[in-house]
């Protein structure tokens, strides 16, 4: 496991969009798995920047969402589609993200997994952390062996989606993930933390002995992860690389 310290949210975002960008140029037809939050989003204007300027191509790549609402229209305000087409201006020969809308939340994200699968895997997925551990919507209390599935999203994700819906009322109480097991099939994966909030649960992340209270420790069991944090987040580490 890498601990990749950066001073500040520009330097993460270059950095971050260094390593997705070396994994597209290796392989261009790279499967990527990609989150939301407020994290990734300069990332991902690095990346549109570097795609307009002709630095990096990434047509040939599929960008597969880690997680989804489940129960409202697909591209209603907060869902993970309406951000990644307002966030995420890059042209992949495909982004999939699973339906929100769908009547079958549970067989849906099945096929949705399948269909990574079935394609090859994940080359490199990248994830942000929630201040609870949550790793895509994998909540407190999810198994290292959980498989892609239909999830209760906790008081505390809705609350931290509240804003992107309008109102706490409009966050649907449910949700769509790739599995713990899902995510540590990928070739490589990255984790991106920024802000002192972080702080506790990426220490907790990184020290702690793995179990379901924080599902982010899972990935203690992974040979290949990249964690790229900002000085703040970084702060209760000790001994993290700078
Ligand atoms: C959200 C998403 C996760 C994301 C996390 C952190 O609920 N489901 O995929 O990584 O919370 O979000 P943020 O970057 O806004 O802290």
């Amino acid at each position: 496991m890498r601990v990749d310290v950066v001073p500040d949210e520009a330097a993460l975002a270059v950095r971050a969009a260094d390593i997705i960008c070396d994994v597209v140029r290796a392989k261009p037809e790279a499967l990527l798995g990609l989150p939301t939050g407020a994290t990734p989003i300069e990332t991902y204007r690095e990346l549109e920047r570097r795609a307009a300027a002709h630095d990096a191509d990434f047509s040939r790549a599929t960008a597969f969402a880690v997680d989804e609402f489940a129960g409202v229209a697909t591209d209603a305000l907060g869902t993970n589609r309406a951000f990644f087409d307002r966030y995420l201006n890059v042209a992949f020969r495909a982004l999939r993200c699973p339906d929100a809308a769908t009547t079958h939340p549970g067989s849906h994200i099945r096929a949705f997994a399948d269909e990574i699968r079935r394609s090859g895997g994940l080359d490199l997925c990248v994830l942000g952390i929630g201040v609870n551990g949550h790793i895509a919507f994998n909540e407190p209390g999810s198994a290292r062996d959980s498989r892609a599935r239909a999830v209760a999203l906790t008081p505390a994700s809705r609350n931290a989606h509240a804003e992107a819906f309008g109102s706490l009322d409009r966050v649907p109480v449910s949700g769509m993930t790739l599995g713990v097991a899902d995510l540590l099939e990928s070739r490589r994966i990255l984790v991106l933390a920024q802000g002192p909030a972080k702080a506790p649960i990426v220490h907790a992340a990184l020290r702690d002995h793995q179990g379901a209270e924080v599902p982010a420790t899972w990935l203690q069991s992974h040979s290949d992860v990249t964690w790229l944090l900002d000085g703040a987040a970084a702060s209760l580490l000790s001994g993290a690389r700078e």
